[in-house]
């Protein structure tokens, strides 16, 4: 982080309308953003909450909605679109200043293992970082300003809530599938020859968001979901061309099963009180 992120963060949440004390938040991946449509959520567009950046991808809304105790991202920043790790991962110490607790992070992925389909939903059961770099490099934003507490070399032999798993598997029409997601910077999508790769590392996904969020939120002690929508075949694994359209397409398609998966972790959520 660089210096001055603290700042940057407590600007954020300071546009955010009191009241709103969410415990858990939500991140909608790339043709997701529809699942907001029609909520009756507390609207803020991103444009009206200083130094949040602004989405540049098709497919991502930018506003983030806000009810009693939840909060939707309906747009995520991603690395390959030039912006810094700071903003990339900005969105989630900001939701920690609000409170949050639970971040569920959500995604279009390529599908790298054979046992996969395009429309699957996968649940995130560990992640690969092939990002080249890590929003903690540089100064520990520990304590800046009042910012949570977080070790310099932290933990991440957990990262994906075995909880959090167990509460989606119950809320689940579909038994969800389980992978590893490995996070390449894109924009382009993967040469067959690094999708061989990535599956002899033991990854089953490939995208290009999520692990900068996700070491984020462990740093700051919050529990993760990550879920993982097929929206096609990894290069050599399908025999198709990859197509950024196809894959907000069948985001599209499976928005419905991701809405109800996700409102009913919500709710599940809410009557355990966020805990
Ligand atoms: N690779 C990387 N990112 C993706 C893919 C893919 O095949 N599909 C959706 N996001």
């Amino acid at each position: 982080m660089k210096t001055g992120f603290a700042d940057r963060v407590k600007k954020a949440a300071a546009a955010i309308p009191t009241g709103f004390r969410p415990e858990t938040a939500v991140i909608l991946g790339s043709g997701l953003s529809g699942i907001v449509d029609g909520l009756g959520y507390h609207e803020i567009s991103y444009a009206q909450i200083p130094e949040f950046p602004k989405p540049t991808v098709a497919g991502h809304k930018g506003v983030l909605c806000l009810s009693g105790k939840n909060a939707i991202m309906a747009g995520r920043f991603h690395y390959y679109e030039g912006f810094s790790m700071d903003d990339v991962v900005l969105p989630v110490f900001v939701l920690r200043e609000l409170g949050v607790k639970n971040l569920i992070l959500t995604n279009a992925a390529g599908g790298i293992n054979p046992r996969f389909n395009p429309g699957d939903l996968v649940l995130i059961v560990d992640h690969i970082n092939m990002l080249g770099t890590n929003p903690f490099i540089g100064p520990n934003p520990a304590g800046a300003d009042g910012l949570p507490l977080g070790d310099r070399f932290f933990d991440m032999s957990d990262v994906y809530s075995r909880d959090l798993r167990a509460i989606a598997w119950s809320c689940a029409k579909v038994p969800p599938k389980e992978g590893v997601y490995a996070a390449m910077t894109g924009p382009s999508y993967e040469t067959p020859a690094e999708v061989r790769m990535l599956k002899a590392m033991g990854a089953d996904l490939v995208g290009m968001s999520t692990v900068p969020e996700a070491i984020t939120a462990r740093y700051l002690g919050m529990r993760v979901l990550g879920i993982s929508c097929v929206t096609n075949m990894a290069a050599g694994i399908g025999t198709t061309p990859l197509d950024h359209a196809e894959v907000v397409g069948v985001g599209k398609r499976v928005e419905t099963e991701l809405k109800q998966l996700i409102f009913g972790v919500l709710s599940r959520l809410e009557i355990q009180g966020g805990a």
